[in-house]
């Protein structure tokens, strides 16, 4: 997936409203840079202003369209707030990138594991994922081609972790990732089906293992190339899906091999 085909892919004339939350740094900060480059008007969301301003900062001086939004996603409060602003400044929403998330606890087997880690995840990963949609879905209502891109992973994929012929399949650890992760696929496969009538499309993307904060720099891939299944999803034509987990195929023998993955 080249980076040309996602500009082809860009819906329209006008210039898309695109939130990302979590975009101060990681993957969300290099999709808030790559809707930016494709034109769009981008609102990096992030819960810490000192952090959000210098992001929102180094991408205005490379001739985006940027706005820093307030946004602690586990917060009722900021999220309403955000969804307030966003509405009086814009009118509507064309993207809504649910990117900010955490690992924990990826030492201990589920027998040892702190149940305490499976419920901040599920609040900051998959809680996180309704407060900030419901919010924000009257205003994606009022795009013409609204997107909506719940990141996920391949370890939330039960297909992917039960395939004893996968990547995946020796994997050990705490379920409270993988497990918030496969609540955001279900969500994302709930919310396509109730809004299969309208303009909205519902997705999840794989960005694959990425070198970021969240793993310590560890993944093999660049937070830019994770960030282009975001893109590729945020872009989506008019008659591209709706309720799939899209993105990085670890099973492939070529690196850059993306498509749908299982469940
Ligand atoms: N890296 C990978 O290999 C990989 C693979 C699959 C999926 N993902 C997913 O990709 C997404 C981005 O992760 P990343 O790897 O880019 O990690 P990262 O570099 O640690 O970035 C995480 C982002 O989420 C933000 N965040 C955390 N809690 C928040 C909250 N309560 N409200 C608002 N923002 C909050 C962080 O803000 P602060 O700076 O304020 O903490 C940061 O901007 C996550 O959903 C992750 O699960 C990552």
């Amino acid at each position: 997936m080249s980076e040309s085909q996602n500009k082809q892919s860009t819906n329209g004339d006008d210039t898309r409203i695109a939130l990302v939350t979590g975009a101060n740094k990681g993957i969300g900060l290099e999709t808030a840079r790559l809707l930016g480059e494709t034109g769009a008007t981008v609102l990096l969301g992030a819960r810490d202003p000192e952090r959000g301003s210098a992001a929102e900062r180094d991408l205005r001086d490379e001739g985006s369209d940027v706005h820093l939004v307030a946004l602690d996603v586990t917060d009722q409060q900021s999220v309403k707030a955000a969804a307030a602003r966003v509405e009086s400044e814009f009118g509507r929403l064309d993207v809504l990138v649910n990117n900010a998330g955490a690992a924990l606890g990826f030492g201990a087997a589920p027998s040892t594991s702190d149940p305490d880690q499976l419920r901040t995840l599920l609040d900051l990963n998959t809680v996180s994922v309704v407060t900030v949609t419901n919010a924000f879905l009257p205003l994606l209502r009022r795009s013409a081609a609204g997107r909506v891109v719940n990141v996920s992973s391949e370890v939330g994929s039960i297909g992917s972790m039960t395939d004893p012929e996968g990547p995946f399949f020796g994997m050990s650890g705490s379920p409270a990732y993988p497990v918030s992760k496969t609540a955001v696929n279900m969500l994302t496969a709930l919310y396509a089906k109730e809004l299969a009538d309208t303009s909205v499309k519902v997705n999840a993307a794989n960005p694959g293992f990425c070198a970021t904060d969240l793993n310590g720099h560890s993944g093999p891939r660049s937070a830019r190339q994770g960030a282009l299944v975001s893109l590729h999803l945020a872009n989506l034509p008019e008659d591209g899906p709706s309720g799939v987990l899209w993105g990085h195929l670890a099973s492939a023998q070529d690196p850059e091999s993306y498509g749908v993955l299982p469940w």
